[in-house]
This record gives structure tokens, sequence and C-alpha cells, in this order.
């Protein structure tokens, strides 16, 4: 079966517009969360061409135990961000909640939109190309389990366009 995308021009409202039911359909049947979350990915990256997309998880915090070096698990209730499915440059691995961009998104509940990533305090740079980003939160029974990150290398690159319609994307998937 082809899973090519019809790639399309147009206004920013046209381009979602026009991915939408196709992610819609790409998710269809597939209970996968891994599997839908880096097709939903590919399927911005590859219409909007940004510089990073991706997702991070809010799961438990993990330490490294000194005997042997294996990540033992903490505690449910102490929770952070990891990264999830992506696709751009290698980006940090782990964020605590308050922290950076993605991390205020998670602590606030709320999609956050930065025109310049240098006048953000705190923000976390994983690339120095990046120079705008819009962070939308993953809510599910009224409590955040994910963020859906995107970097452009463009300053002021997102507007409320980008935030309705991510908002959209991120209702459609199951987790
Ligand atoms: N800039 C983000 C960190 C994640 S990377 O951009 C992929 C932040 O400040 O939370």
């Amino acid at each position: 079966m082809s899973e090519d995308l019809n790639i399309i021009p147009g206004t920013k409202a046209e381009q979602y517009e026009s991915l939408i039911p196709q992610i819609k359909g790409l998710l269809d049947g597939e209970p996968d969360t891994v599997a839908n979350l880096a097709n939903v990915v590919a399927a911005l990256k590859e219409q909007f061409g940004w510089l990073w997309v991706g997702f991070y998880l809010v799961k438990p915090v993990y330490v490294k135990a000194s005997a042997d070096h294996n990540l033992a698990k903490v505690s449910d209730e102490n929770t952070e961000l990891v990264l999830g499915p992506f696709q751009g440059p290698v980006a940090c691995t782990r964020i605590k909640k308050g922290k950076g961009v993605c991390g205020t998104c998670w602590e606030k509940a709320q999609t956050i939109i930065v025109a310049d990533v240098e006048k953000f305090p705190g923000h976390i740079a994983c690339s120095s190309l990046s120079r705008s980003e819009i962070v939308v939160p993953v809510i599910r029974n009224n409590e955040v389990i994910a963020v859906l990150d995107v970097d452009s290398e463009y300053l002021d690159h997102f507007n409320e366009t980008d935030r309705t319609y991510l908002e959209k994307i991120v209702k459609v998937i199951e987790f």
C-alpha cells in the first residue's frame, strides 16, 4: 500500500487543511502510539520543512543506579519530559517541568509561541539554528501527557494559524 503524502503549496491554512485528513488516514486503525507519533511528525516535516518537529512525552523520572549503571525507575509521581518520535537534528532527551519552552508549556498546559528564542528566558537551545518555536500540549483527562514541539530557523515563524491547526492535530492522536 502506498503511503505517499500529497504535499501542496499554498497558505499555511491551506497546507494544514490538506494535511489533516491525510494524517487522520495514516492513524486510522493503528493503535500503536509510537508508530502514530512518528508518522505525524514525518507528515508535518514533509509538508512544512521545519527545522525540527517532535514529541516529548511525560514519563517517570529515571536515575542511574550507581552499582550496575542500569536505569532505575524512581516514582510515578515524579515525572519529566522525555524525547519521543521526531524529525530534525538530534535533541536533548529530558526536560524538567517548568524548564525551557517545552517544560513551561507542560506546566501551564497551554500552547506557547516564541517569536525569538533568544528572548525567552530559560530557552533550551537544542540546535543553534533554531530562531523561533511553538510548543503545543497534548491533554488527556485534564492532564498534559506530552507536548508537540516545532522549531524554525526563521524568526517569528509561527502564529495563531499554527496554534489552531497543531492543537487540532494533537487531538486526533490516540494515546
Ligand atoms: N527549545 C526547547 C527544547 C527542545 S528542542 O527545541 C528540540 C525548549 O526550550 O524547551
